[in-house]
C-alpha cells in the first residue's frame, strides 16, 4: 500500500475510533428526540458553520441554535443548476416544535413496512441516494409527471414511493404543510438503514422540496454500474462527497438486488468480445449465468451475505466477486483499493460507523433551505401548483 493510502486508512481508523468512543443509538431505539445520543458526525457540520449569515427560514425563530451549515462544497453537479444560497442551514431540532411526532410517525411506518417486506429497506436507501444524486436531496425523485426523474431509465427499478406517500399522508394529518418530502425521505432512509443494523445517526432537517425534476438529468448523471472509477470520483465530488464517501457508501451494495440486465454484458459479451468479463471469479460467473438466464431476473448484489449489512461487499471485491463492474473496479484502482482493503480487513464497526457518517453527508448534499428555494409539498408526487 502506498504511503498516501496508508495515511488515508489511518485517518479513517482514527476518525472511526473517535466515533466509536461516542454514544450512538441502538438499532431499535424508542426515544427519537433524545439529544444526548447524537452521533458526533453532526459536529463536522457545526464546525463548518459560517461566522456570518442568518437562516432565512420560517422556522428561524425557533431554531437558531445548533444550526448546521451544510454549505461545505456547494458546487453544483452541472452548470444547469443555480448556485445554492450560502445561507443553507439544516438543524437537528428543526421540527421539534412544529411537528414533534414526525420521527415517531416515520419510524413506525418504516418498521411496519420492513416487517411485511424486509427488502424495502434496501430500496428506500437507494431511493434516497437517487434523490440526492440529482439536484441535491430535494424530493425531486418523488415527483411523478411525464418526463420527471422517476420516468428515467435510471429510475426504472426504484421502489418505495408508496411508503413515502403513506408517511406523508399521516404527517400531513398531524402537521399540515410543515414537513418536506425531502426530509421525510432522508429520515425514512435513515430508519430503514438503522433497522438493518447500521448505527443510528441524527438527521438534520429543514430541506425544502424542489420544483424541478427532469428525467434526462437522472439518465445523464446517476451511476448505472459500468462507470470507471474516475467517473465515479468525479460524480461524487460534484455533489460534495469525497473518495472515502464513495467507497463507504458503495458498501450499501452489501444488501439489495440488481436487475440482471445491468450485468448481462459482463456475463456474455464483455466489451464486444463475445465472452465473459475475464476478471470475474469463475465459480461466481457460473452462478451468475444460472441466476441471470433472462435480463428481467434479479440477483443479489452481495452473493455471500445478501441480507446482512456487513463488510462482506468489500471481501467479495477482493476475491473478484463484485457484481457490478463499477464496484469491482474499486478494488483494482490504486485510488480506492486501499480503502476497500481497510473496509474488508479492519473490524466491521469501522465500516458501519463510517457508513453513518457518510450518510449524513449524503443527506446534506446541495439541499434547498431558503424560503424561495423550494416549497413544502402537500403531496410528494406533485408540486403544490400542479394540477396533475
Ligand atoms: C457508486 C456508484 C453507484 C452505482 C454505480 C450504483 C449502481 C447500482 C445498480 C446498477 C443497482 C441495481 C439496480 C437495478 O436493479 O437495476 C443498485 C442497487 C442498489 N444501490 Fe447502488 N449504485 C451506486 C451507489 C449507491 C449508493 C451511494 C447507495 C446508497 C447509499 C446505493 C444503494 C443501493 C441499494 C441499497 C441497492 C439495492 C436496491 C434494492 O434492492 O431495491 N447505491 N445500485
Amino acid at each position: 500500500m502506498s504511503s498516501s493510502y496508508s495515511f488515508l486508512v489511518l485517518l479513517l481508523v482514527i476518525s472511526a475510533v473517535v466515533l466509536a468512543s461516542a454514544d450512538y443509538k441502538p438499532a431499535n431505539y424508542n426515544d427519537v428526540n433524545d439529544d444526548d445520543n447524537q452521533v458526533p458526525s453532526s459536529q463536522e457540520y457545526k464546525q463548518n458553520k459560517p461566522q456570518s449569515g442568518n437562516p432565512t427560514d420560517e422556522n428561524e425563530d425557533d431554531e437558531d441554535e445548533g444550526l448546521i451549515n451544510v454549505g461545505i462544497d456547494h458546487r453544483p453537479w452541472t452548470s444547469m443548476l443555480s448556485e445554492p444560497s450560502l445561507q443553507s442551514y439544516l438543524s437537528n431540532g428543526y421540527y421539534q416544535k412544529s411537528c414533534p411526532s414526525l420521527e415517531e410517525i416515520i419510524h413506525k411506518k418504516v418498521a411496519a413496512w420492513i416487517k411485511k417486506d424486509a427488502t424495502i429497506a434496501a430500496s428506500i436507501l437507494r431511493l434516497h441516494f437517487h434523490d440526492c444524486a440529482i439536484r441535491g436531496c430535494d424530493g425531486s425523485i418523488l415527483l411523478s409527471h411525464p418526463g420527471s426523474e422517476k420516468d428515467a431509465d435510471a429510475s426504472k427499478t426504484l421502489r418505495g414511493f408508496e411508503l413515502i406517500d403513506e408517511i406523508k399522508e399521516e404527517v400531513e394529518e398531524k402537521c399540515p404543510k410543515t414537513v418536506s418530502c425531502a426530509d421525510i425521505l432522508t429520515a425514512a432512509a435513515r430508519d430503514a438503514t438503522v433497522a438493518i443494523g447500521v448505527p443510528f445517526w441524527e438527521v438534520p432537517y429543514g430541506r425544502k422540496d424542489g420544483l424541478v425534476s427532469i428525467a434526462k438529468e437522472a439518465d445523464y448523471a446517476v451511476p448505472k454500474g459500468r462507470e470507471s472509477v474516475t467517473t465515479l470520483i468525479e460524480f461524487f465530488q460534484s455533489i460534495g462527497l469525497n473518495l472515502i464517501d464513495l467507497v463507504v457508501l458503495s458498501g450499501a451494495h452489501t444488501i439489495g438486488k440488481c436487475n440482471c440486465g445491468v450485468i448481462q454484458d459482463r456475463l456474455y459479451n464483455y466489451q464486444g468480445t463475445g465472452k465473459a468479463d475475464p476478471t470475474i471469479d469463475v465459480k461466481y460467473l457460473n452462478f451468475l449465468k444460472r441466476k441471470c438466464k433472462r435480463a428481467s431476473e434479479y440477483v443479489e448484489l452481495d452473493g455471500e451475505t445478501p441480507t446482512t449489512f456487513d463488510s462482506m461487499y468489500y471481501t467479495n471485491l477482493q476475491i473478484n466477486k463484485g457484481l457490478l463492474k463499477s464496484d469491482q473496479l474499486l478494488n483494482s484502482d490504486s485510488r480506492t483499493s486501499g480503502l476497500v482493503d481497510a473496509m474488508a480487513n479492519q473490524p466491521e464497526w469501522l465500516f458501519l460507523q463510517q457508513f453513518s457518517v457518510s450518510m449524513v453527508k449524503l443527506g446534506n448534499t446541495q439541499v434547498l433551505t431558503g424560503k424561495k428555494e423550494g416549497e413544502i409539498r402537500t403531496k410528494c408526487s406533485s408540486i403544490n401548483s400542479a394540477n396533475y
